[in-house]
């Protein structure tokens, strides 16, 4: 499909993806232009061997985006949709797919289980996300990045802070190693203490007398005690370095208020906060979701769906996982079966034959259990 968000440069399905479709002897449609944001033109899609046309009356949708009212009213009774579909918050929507008799699977609603990971959209995205929010950092600090020795002098390296070491600020690390800053991070999961500091950054160690280990390997929301004592904690590591990476983030919860206004002022002129919570109302006290300010002569991104802004390789991405989960849903005889009983089709799959099946949506949009 061609997404139609203001903003959405990717899409669901690259050429290469096609190809393998194809080849298995599946039909692929492409809507017209579907690619040609993230430069992957028609032709790339034909040679592949897709046709380009109405790709709405297929049996099998898939899209980057959640469908808008327009195109919900397109999508027969029956079709299986695949999105990013964020149905603990959208409960308008996930009705709506319901009554409409739509058999929804969400993208983002994968299990974070080790044999799901090559469908894992969430952590392909945050990669991309994190990679990218270093270089929108680097492109705007008024500072080189690494030790430089020159014949104008010794430059002192960059310092980067990054705050949530999860997938994206995982990445960001690494990111930034490359380009030659001194990176120091902090999580309240401490497991990832270990993970921080192969990647040749320091972690910084404090005591919030508790962690913030949730289950499944997510994090949690911490007290308010706990919370005060990181906040005081990060206001020396933000006040000290040039640029802060904010990544964290609790499933289904609004972003965490780590940094307060006083902290942002606090801050060298010229220095970068990249917020990438922004789209869950940002990790700053400051930030405005989709916008770019200046407070006191620092700057703070809260540019949202940053992925969507290096469209060729998130799309590939994608395409990937959506490949990874197709392969659980399409049988040999190139017919679509949906395993209720496999633990990722059962964890992504939310509404199904006017039912909202999926437990945590279901609890989340207040529908009662179906018979
Ligand atoms: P996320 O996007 O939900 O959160 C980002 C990071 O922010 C997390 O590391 C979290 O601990 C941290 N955070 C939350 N509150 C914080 C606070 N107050 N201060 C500082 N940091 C805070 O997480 P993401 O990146 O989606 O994944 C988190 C974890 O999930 C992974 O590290 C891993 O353990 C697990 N996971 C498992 C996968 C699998 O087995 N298939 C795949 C991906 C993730």
């Amino acid at each position: 499909m061609r997404e139609t968000t203001p903003g959405e440069r990717r899409v669901s399905l690259v050429p290469d993806t096609v190809g393998r479709l194809a080849k298995g002897g599946n039909e692929v449609v492409v809507e017209r232009g579907a690619g040609q944001a993230s430069s992957f033109p028609d032709r790339m899609y034909t040679e592949a061997g897709a046709t380009i046309g109405d790709a709405w009356s297929a049996e099998l949708v898939l899209k980057v985006a959640k469908p808008s009212d327009d195109e919900l009213g397109r999508l027969r009774e029956g079709t299986v949709l695949i999105a990013f579909l964020q149905p603990l918050v959208n409960h308008a929507l996930v009705r709506e797919l319901a009554r409409r008799r739509l058999t929804a699977l969400s993208m983002d609603a994968i299990p974070r289980i080790t044999r799901a990971q090559p469908m894992d959209a969430l952590s392909s995205q945050a990669t991309v996300a994190g990679y990218k929010a270093v270089l929108l950092a680097a492109a705007a600090l008024p500072k080189f990045f690494p030790m430089l020795t020159t014949a104008a002098g010794t430059i002192a390296p960059a310092k980067v802070f990054v705050i949530g070491a999860g997938v994206a600020g995982l990445q960001a690390i690494a990111t930034a190693r490359r380009l030659g800053a001194v990176v120091e991070a902090f999580d309240t999961r401490p497991v990832v203490k270990e993970q921080v500091q192969s990647l040749g950054a320091k972690f910084l160690e404090v005591d919030l007398g508790e962690t913030g280990e949730g289950t499944g390997g997510y994090a949690k929301e911490l007290s308010a005690e706990a919370h005060r004592k990181e906040v005081e904690l990060l206001a020396k590591a933000v006040k000290e370095n040039d640029i802060v990476i904010t990544t964290a983030a609790i499933p289904g919860r609004p972003a965490p208020k780590l940094i307060t206004a006083d902290m942002v002022r606090s801050m060298k002129p010229g220095s970068v906060i990249v917020d990438l919570a922004a789209e869950t109302g940002g990790n700053t006290e400051v930030t405005k979701p989709g916008e770019v300010i200046d407070v006191g002569g620092v700057r703070i991104d809260g540019t949202t769906n940053i992925p969507s802004t290096m469209p060729y390789h998130a799309s590939q991405m994608y395409s990937r996982n959506i490949a990874s989960l197709l392969a659980l849903m399409i049988t040999k005889e190139g017919k679509l079966n949906l395993d209720m009983n496999d633990d990722v089709i059962k964890g992504t799959v939310i509404t199904k034959d006017g039912d909202v099946v999926h437990e945590a949506t279901r609890k989340a949009v207040g529908e009662k259990v179906p018979a």
